[in-house]
């Protein structure tokens, strides 16, 4: 009985030592080679200029930041299966220019990816299609022209960075699978209009080049939780160029009024079509009996010298 019970013991006792133990050596060595700084052994960060790839000696590591170097390109085989421990990602600063459609692709468990300062121009849909439990996503600092549809199909994405990307355009259903997010961030890009759908809670749209008109004016004040975002400066239309939203004739009043006329103002427009169309039926009417008349008259015409030769005859 005592002997079981000790037996017992000794393999929990050992089961937790490996547990708690984990040989870390190889990451330790990993760092050494790469001159990166490691703690715990699962913790590197790399911040040396002179990195140009991932460093592929670390197995098993929960966080990996990379804030200097010059990697330009993700490959599919940067992020192999022994890093699926991994939770937080860095890859910044380092002039990132393409990124290869399966390089996230082993990456289960990460919820934190940071690729901010970087020269990115695209993110393909399907890029992080794997990785179902990111939280915190960050493209800063990039050149990412436009979002297209169902850009971020990440069902707990919750903070979502798109800062100086010198976006100018954002497909309406842009995210429609980001159902669980909380915090966008579209300052300083090139949006000159903006109509979406998205649930989060705080949206921050300041310092972009917007088009100063009743509508982009709703869509804004509407969306935005910028304090100040009626300090932003418009370019379009040409009458409020420079001018900040508050120097602009666009309050809400007057826009309500605008928005009325209009609304009257294509009414009436079709009200008037709908009022031209028997007018136009009459009109048809009158060219077919003018043309008519002209036929019966000239037919007439033609016939009665005939009626008389023949009556002569
Ligand atoms: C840890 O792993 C290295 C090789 O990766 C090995 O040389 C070393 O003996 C191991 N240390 C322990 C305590 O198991
Ligand atoms: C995203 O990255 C930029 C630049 O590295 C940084 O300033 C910003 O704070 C980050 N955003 C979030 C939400 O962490
Ligand atoms: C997005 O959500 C819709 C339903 O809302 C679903 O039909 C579609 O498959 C989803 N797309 C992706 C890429 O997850
Ligand atoms: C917004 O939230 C509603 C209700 O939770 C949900 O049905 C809808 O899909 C969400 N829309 C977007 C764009 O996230
Ligand atoms: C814009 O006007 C509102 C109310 O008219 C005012 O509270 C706010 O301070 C003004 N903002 C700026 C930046 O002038
Ligand atoms: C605002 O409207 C008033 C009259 O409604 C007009 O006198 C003024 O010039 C307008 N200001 C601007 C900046 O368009
Ligand atoms: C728009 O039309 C409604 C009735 O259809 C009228 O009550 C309203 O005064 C009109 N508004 C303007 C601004 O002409």
């Amino acid at each position: 009985m005592h002997e079981k019970v000790i037996v017992i013991l000794a393999v929990l006792f050992v089961l937790m030592g490996k547990a708690e133990f984990t040989n870390h050596t190889a990451n330790v060595k990993c760092a050494e080679l790469f001159k990166c700084s490691i703690t715990n052994g699962v913790s590197m960060t790399c911040d040396t200029l002179q990195l140009i790839t991932i460093p592929k000696c670390t197995e098993n590591i929960e966080k990996l930041i990379i804030r200097s170097g010059v990697i330009e390109r993700l490959y599919n085989f940067d992020f192999p299966q022994a890093l699926n421990t991994l939770e937080i990602l860095a890859v910044k600063n380092v002039y990132l220019k393409k990124i290869d459609k399966m390089t996230f692709e082993n990456l289960k468990n990460l919820v934190d990816l940071d690729l901010s300062e970087n020269f990115l121009r695209t993110i393909d849909p399907e890029l992080l299609i794997n990785n179902v439990h990111l939280e915190r996503l960050n493209f800063s600092s990039n050149m990412i022209r436009k979002l297209v549809a169902n850009q971020f199909p990440l069902p707990n994405l919750k903070t979502l960075d798109l800062s100086n990307c010198n976006l100018e355009l954002v497909d309406e259903t842009a995210f429609l699978n980001t159902t669980a997010l909380q915090w966008l961030n579209l300052r300083t890009n090139k949006l000159r209009t903006l109509s979406f759908q998205v649930n989060a809670t705080a949206i921050l749209l300041n310092n972009n080049p917007w088009n100063c008109d009743c509508y982009v004016y709703w869509s804004i004040k509407q969306y935005t939780t910028d304090e100040n975002f009626e300090s932003s400066t418009c370019m379009d239309p040409e009458r409020n160029q420079l001018r900040i939203w508050n120097d602009t004739n666009l309050s809400d009043t007057i826009c309500e009024d605008e928005i009325r006329q209009n609304a009257n103002k294509s009414k009436k427009d079709k009200n008037a079509r709908e009022d031209n169309a028997p007018d136009l039926i009459i009109t048809i009417y009158g060219y077919v009996f003018v043309a008519l008349s002209a036929l019966i008259c000239m037919c007439c015409c033609c016939d009665k010298p005939k009626r008389k030769v023949s009556s002569c005859s």
